[in-house]
């Protein structure tokens, strides 16, 4: 883990908002130094069968930012997200900030740009983001320097986020009782995902975790807060050393019993886009659904 600029004494605040249409949790994460902050995987609201999208979800993330007077620096995207829209692009015209994502959402835009069609005028390059992480890149929010951890395998673009001790796993882990998540979409791999999911339990064993989904399994309550170590002794698909053949086995068979997202097409249309909704010739938002294509 060398390559890594982990620092374990930069102790970030971090205020979650859960969405319980989509079991998301987004973040605002808040340097104990000054007043700059970075958002986490927001969402935006939407009835699907009405076509009809609206931002309570991100407004309650910029009351608060705004409550406590905090500069966003950062819009951070774990990845592009296949069950929930991201709500970056409007909170970003509200408050600024820079929106960022794996520098492999190229290979994620080129093949979601074929499934829906997409013309010419679809960017394939990323260029929707205000920057691409590379596997190791740093930035800055205030006095904290946070880094990009490039986790495949969930999808091709994912990145764990880590800022102090505490590290944003997007999809590449759940909570220790929810185990892991799907690696079946387009570019997804379940060897690729046991492979990152043991570059994040090679962080520290206090690290402290943040889910972007739970479900609560067996009718527990909701939680998002885990660590390393906690990972590592249960989590139900990885933990106690399990073997990548043993986990391969066990995601894939597992993967091809669940059902599409509900909010799949809607979600890859727009997350791809870095959350803008595609617009028609004349300018109209407007969503396609593909037949038989996912
Ligand atoms: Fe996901």
């Amino acid at each position: 883990m060398a390559q890594y600029p982990i620092n374990m004494h930069v102790l970030p605040e971090v205020e979650s908002f859960f969405d319980p249409q989509t079991n998301t949790i987004s973040y605002v994460v808040m340097d104990p130094n000054s007043t700059s902050c970075a958002v986490i995987d927001s969402v935006m609201d939407i009835d699907y069968a009405a076509g009809r999208i609206t931002y309570e979800h991100a407004d309650e993330i910029i009351a608060y930012i705004e409550k406590f007077k905090l500069k966003l620096e950062w819009l951070i995207e774990t990845h592009v997200h296949a069950d929930h829209l991201s709500a970056a692009p409007y909170i970003q015209s509200k408050l600024g900030g820079k929106i960022g994502i794996g520098d492999q959402i190229t290979v994620v835009q080129e093949t979601f740009g074929k499934v829906f069609n997409e013309g010419t005028e679809f960017q394939r390059d990323g260029s929707q983001f205000d920057r691409l992480f590379k596997d190791g890149d740093t930035y800055e929010i205030g006095s904290m320097t946070a880094f990009a951890m490039h986790t495949p395998g969930h999808t091709p673009a994912c990145m764990v986020h880590v800022i102090g001790d505490a590290a944003f796993v997007g999809d590449t882990l759940f909570m220790p009782d929810g185990g892991s998540a799907r690696a079946d979409f387009p570019g997804g791999d379940a060897g690729e995902l046991y492979d990152s999911i043991q570059k994040v339990l090679a962080l520290p064993d206090d690290m402290r975790l943040f889910m972007c989904h739970d479900y609560g399994p067996d009718g527990r309550e909701i939680m998002w807060e885990t660590t390393v170590a906690e990972e590592k002794a249960e989590n139900i698909h990885v933990g106690k050393g399990k073997t990548r053949e043993e986990f391969i086995k066990f995601r894939e068979a597992r993967d091809a019993t669940l059902a599409v997202p509900k909010l799949i097409l809607p979600s890859l249309q727009v997350n791809m886009r870095a959350g803008d909704v595609p617009k028609t010739e004349d300018g109209k938002p407007m969503l396609k659904v593909p037949i038989n294509a996912i």
